[in-house]
């Protein structure tokens, strides 16, 4: 696991943005796994402005959502397909046809919905890098603590913590699903390369059991200590409760200059 710390929250959106871009002017056709909630949003915006700038083209980009609230449709302001369409995908040459998302409505059965996105995802060549955001309960997509390591996307049913978490972002009437569909933590697993974003004091505790806490699935995040390809990317108020933060500052240093020299994301073909 690298872990990068960077000085503010629009450089944690810089350097992800520029691993984005590096990725997709390596491989065209790279299918990206993308995360929603509000750490995102300032990586979507850097996004859009290097492709306003002609250094990136997502023409030929595949894209698959970790997660979609159960029984809200894609023009659903709450809906996950909604808000990628205003941060990113309207401001960008995505071929929309491309962008998935595990959608289903009542009446739709989860287990076939579930099946079928693994199958799209296996059926685009897997996912080549994975986007992630962090839960402050540790949750990775919707995959809660109890979330078995080998889960597949499939309907999960939300802890009281991220209801109350998310509920900032609908308004007092709004109907606030319970309920959402997710990539497993398996799916996530599968992906080639992963960067975990993480943003803000109120992470920092999470993002401490994440780096160096035990693995168990009381803490679905640190199963990620299992993955051989993962870059967690702080901000100074994410980082302040990391054990032996020296060394991760150190590493950083050496690891760019390697990766000047080499380049990035060396199983991508
Ligand atoms: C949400 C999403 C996650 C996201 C996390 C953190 O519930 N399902 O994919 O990473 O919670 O959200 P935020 O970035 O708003 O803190």
């Amino acid at each position: 696991m690298e872990v990068i710390i960077c000085d503010t929250q629009e450089a944690v959106a810089d350097r992800v943005a520029n691993y984005i871009k590096y990725l997709i002017n390596k491989k065209e056709n790279a299918t990206l796994g993308l995360a929603t909630g509000s750490t995102p949003i300032k990586l979507y915006k850097k996004l859009i402005e290097l492709y306003n700038n002609n250094e990136v083209t997502f023409k030929k980009t595949t894209t698959f959502n970790l997660d979609e609230y159960y029984n809200i449709d894609g023009d659903n302001i709450q809906s996950y397909r909604y808000f990628m369409n205003k941060y990113l995908f309207n401001k960008i040459d995505i071929d929309k046809s491309k962008a998935h998302f595990p959608i289903c409505l009542e009446g739709e059965n989860p287990n076939l919905i579930g099946d079928l996105y693994e199958k799209k995802i296996i059926n685009a060549g897997g996912i080549d890098l994975q986007i992630l955001g962090l839960g402050s309960n540790g949750h990775i997509g919707f995959n809660e603590p109890s979330s078995s390591f080998m889960s597949k996307t499939r309907i999960k049913t939300l802890t009281q913590k991220t209801i109350d978490d998310n509920s900032r972002l609908f308004n007092k009437n709004e109907y606030q699903p319970n309920m959402a569909m997710t990539m497993g933590i398996s799916t996530i697993l599968n992906a080639k390369y992963i960067i975990l974003i993480a943003t803000g004091e109120n992470k920092s505790d999470a993002v401490n059991r994440l780096i160096s806490g035990a693995i168990s699935s009381k803490n679905p995040a640190s199963i990620l200590q299992n993955h051989k390809n993962v870059i967690v990317i702080l901000d100074e108020d994410a980082s302040s409760k990391v054990n032996n933060i020296d060394y991760y500052l150190n590493a950083a240093k050496e690891n760019k200059k390697l990766q000047e020299q080499f380049g990035y994301f060396h199983e991508l073909k």
